[in-house]
């Protein structure tokens, strides 16, 4: 009895000592930003974030997909003024546009590593909250790894009530839902779903961000490919009241875009720049009253497509940050270092609201 008990305890002893060794590899200090991860791994990076960070990171789990996944979010901040504003940030809405969930990864690792040497990354710090989701569409992005014939998929997993399976999340939003650039066909990458916010990872964001709209400066939501900085609306009979300002900010990021890696990126609205479509999620946060709402499309321009080569997550990713930090810090500086943001806010969501009762438009 004695030899295999001592096998077994060998064997069991050694699998620890190599589950030891490959926990630490994947450590976020060494964690490798320039690969992409599944799911499993990026859920354990933000566990890890969340210990290694306990005075400023927080995770939140805000939503249980179709499948029953954990739709989670890290919550950065420090502890300082009373009137504390946030931004959002969400990745992999789209489950193929694998880029996305590697840029919210390095976009967290990034404030996380300069926020005690860079004041400027300090005092948004105090003032601001950022809500970044690294991976959404959880049931999606996982199917995106499952093998190569799933690797194009962009829906979430839930069957709707069509013949086929998945609903676009980006186009599930209840505003202007099914109004224009969707199909009915279930089928379809653009199926918006058999009813607005009928899906459970789009209801998550609607709960979430809804509770907190009046905090939240700034909604952005990132996508792959096609190099662009997108804002309101997706409808070309709507234009954003603040469209000058949302112009200029957005033409200011894509600059600084520009100067990391010299990268085009093409900015407009939405209608204007790709095509008209509704159910947008960043139609609806601005709608709800978040002054500031924009969509990146991040590399390439089709070359590759959604299979990004790994080789250029860093350098994607290191352009992004600019153009995000850029956007971040303008509507950090308004809201901080002047006071018209949110009455402009609340005055042009009720001006809307009373617009679009007039035009019977929805
Ligand atoms: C920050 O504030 C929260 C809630 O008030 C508190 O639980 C936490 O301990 C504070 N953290 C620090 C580092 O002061
Ligand atoms: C959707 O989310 C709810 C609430 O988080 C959860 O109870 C439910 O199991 C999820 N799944 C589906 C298919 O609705
Ligand atoms: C998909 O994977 C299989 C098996 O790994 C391989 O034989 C096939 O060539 C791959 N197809 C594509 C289109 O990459
Ligand atoms: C960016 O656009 C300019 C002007 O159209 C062009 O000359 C330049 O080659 C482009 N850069 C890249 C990297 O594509
Ligand atoms: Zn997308």
């Amino acid at each position: 009895m004695k030899g295999p008990v001592a096998v077994v305890l060998m064997l069991l002893l050694n699998r620890q000592l190599v589950t030891a060794r490959v926990l630490k590899q994947t450590e976020p200090r060494n964690y490798d930003y320039t690969m992409y991860h599944p799911l499993t791994e990026i859920m354990a990076w933000m566990r890890k974030i969340e210990t290694e960070n306990p005075e400023i990171v927080s995770t939140i789990t805000y939503g249980t997909s179709y499948e029953n996944r954990d739709i989670t979010l890290l919550k950065i901040g420090l502890n300082s003024t009373e009137n504390k504003k946030a931004i959002w940030m969400d990745c992999g809405i789209h489950a193929r546009e694998w880029i996305s969930p590697a840029f919210c990864q390095y976009f967290v690792k990034e404030i996380l590593h300069t926020y005690k040497t860079d004041a400027k990354v300090e005092e948004m710090l105090k003032n601001l909250d950022f809500y970044v989701t690294p991976v959404l569409n959880v049931d999606g992005y996982t199917y995106t790894w499952k093998d190569n014939t799933t690797r194009q998929w962009r829906k979430n997993r839930s069957p709707g009530t069509g013949s086929c399976i998945g609903t676009d999340l980006n186009r599930n939003y209840d505003f202007l839902w099914g109004t224009i650039g969707v199909s009915t066909d279930s089928c379809s990458i653009i199926y918006p779903g058999p009813k607005a916010n009928s899906e459970n990872e789009t209801r998550a964001v609607v709960n979430f961000v809804g509770a907190r709209s009046k905090d939240i400066l700034c909604f952005l939501t990132i996508h792959s490919f096609s190099q662009m900085i997108l804002f309101p609306y997706g409808h070309p009979n709507i234009k954003d009241p603040n469209y000058d300002e949302l112009t200029e900010l957005v033409n200011t990021a894509a600059k600084a875009i520009k100067a990391v890696h010299g990268m085009n990126y093409t900015v407009g609205s939405v209608t204007e720049t790709i095509y008209p479509t509704g159910g947008l999620s960043m139609d609806w946060a601005r709608f709800i009253g978040i002054p500031y709402s924009f969509a990146f499309e991040l590399r390439d321009k089709g070359e590759h497509g959604f299979k990004l080569p790994e080789d250029q997550i860093q350098p994607t990713c290191e352009e992004a940050y600019e153009g995000a930090r850029s956007i971040i810090t303008y509507v950090h500086d308004k809201t901080f270092h002047s006071s018209a943001v949110s009455v402009r806010a609340t005055l042009w969501t009720a001006l809307l609201a009373s617009w679009l009762t007039s035009t019977a438009l929805l």
